[in-house]
């Protein structure tokens, strides 16, 4: 029946729209902090995915995925440093990294890194 194909492909459009729309709301309510992510050098040695010379956001986010203490933690160690919790290599400083890094900055990237 034609009618019913067309309601089916208007359905499917509708549907499609609103992924679509979901999804650029996503992007938009929460956007990669494309430029701090470049000022700070972080896929220097990070990659989302695949362990380099550090952990993977992913394994980062995985590893911390139960831990509520984890934003606070994670945000102090970005911009004073600390002990190194992966092996022996610990982070370098954000001034080594390219610039002083503000606590507002640190919150950014580490709610960032924690929604891998
Ligand atoms: C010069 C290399 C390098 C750069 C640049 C770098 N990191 Fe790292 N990062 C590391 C290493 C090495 C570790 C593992 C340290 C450890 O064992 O705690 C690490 C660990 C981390 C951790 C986990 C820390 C923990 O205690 O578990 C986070 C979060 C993180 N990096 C975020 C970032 C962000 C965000 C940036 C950019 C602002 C960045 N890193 C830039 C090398 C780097």
């Amino acid at each position: 029946m034609p009618t019913h194909r067309s309601i089916d492909a208007h359905v499917a459009r509708v549907g499609l729209l609103v992924t679509l729309l979901l999804v650029a709301s996503q992007a938009l309510a929460q956007p990669e902090p494309s430029a701090l992510i470049d000022q700070q050098h972080c896929m220097f040695c990070h990659t989302n995915d695949a362990p380099f010379l550090a952990p993977s956001f992913q394994e980062i986010a995985n590893r911390y995925r139960d831990n509520p203490n984890a934003q606070v933690m994670l945000e102090h160690k970005l911009r004073v440093g600390g002990r190194a919790h992966w092996g022996n290599m610990a982070m370098p400083s954000p001034a080594e990294r390219g610039g002083p890094l503000s606590p507002e900055d640190a919150h950014t990237l580490v709610e960032w890194v924690l929604r891998h």
